[in-house]
């Protein structure tokens, strides 16, 4: 059975691959000569990995799964969340990014954040389910660690003493939003399909 995974990054691509059953296999944007990005005019991550899935469902009424992520800020409410990518600007800069939390964090003291994935399912006859996958932690003053992308380096999550950017990418991705939201996934399909 073919499910799209509605993403250009072939690396993620092959990593679902990977995770799901035998008889799944799935095939990303490109595979289907969706050369587009696809606009993320969302205003939640629910919406956005919605909008995802949706576009391509609608041109190839296949099964699709489309994620999107972000950084929870509590003290900002929510913020830069579903704007994560682009916070400080068009260039989607991860140290630009970091540096404006900061400095909009520079005088608060609950440094309470998390980062969350949704990701939206819609299977063959057009119905949807979304799964949220979810890690509490906090952020620190300064960046710390080489690791990983994004926000990384300056968030400490619950119960370990480094960021995720010094966390070795295997516990990473053991412990992270997007494998929480993942796993919910793939329980799902492994009843479903
Ligand atoms: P995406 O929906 O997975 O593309 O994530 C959107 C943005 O959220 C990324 O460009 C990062 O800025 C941020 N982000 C999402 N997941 C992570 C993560 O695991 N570590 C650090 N930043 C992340």
């Amino acid at each position: 059975m073919k499910v799209c995974f509605a993403s250009h990054n072939a690396n993620k691509v092959k990593e679902l691959n990977e995770m799901v059953p035998d008889h799944i296999s799935i095939l990303g944007l490109e595979e289907l000569g969706i050369k587009e990005d696809i606009e993320e005019s969302g205003k939640t991550l629910e919406e956005n990995s919605l909008i995802k899935a949706r576009y391509v469902f609608e041109k190839h009424k296949i099964p699709v799964i489309a994620d999107d992520s972000g950084l929870v800020v509590h003290a900002l409410n929510g913020e830069p969340g579903v704007y994560s990518a682009r916070y400080a600007g068009p260039e989607k800069n991860d140290d630009m990014n970091m540096d404006l939390l900061l400095k909009n964090l520079e005088t608060v003291s609950d440094r309470s954040a998390a980062f969350q994935t949704v990701i939206s399912y819609i299977d063959e006859s057009g119905q949807l389910n979304q799964f949220k996958g979810e890690i509490q932690g906090k952020i620190i003053d300064v960046k710390k660690g080489n690791n990983g992308f994004g926000y990384d380096p300056i968030f400490q999550p619950i119960g370990y003493e480094g960021t995720f950017a010094e966390l070795s990418s295997d516990l990473k991705n053991r412990i992270s939003h997007r494998a929480r939201a993942v796993h919910k996934l793939l329980e799902y399909l492994r009843q479903e399909l």
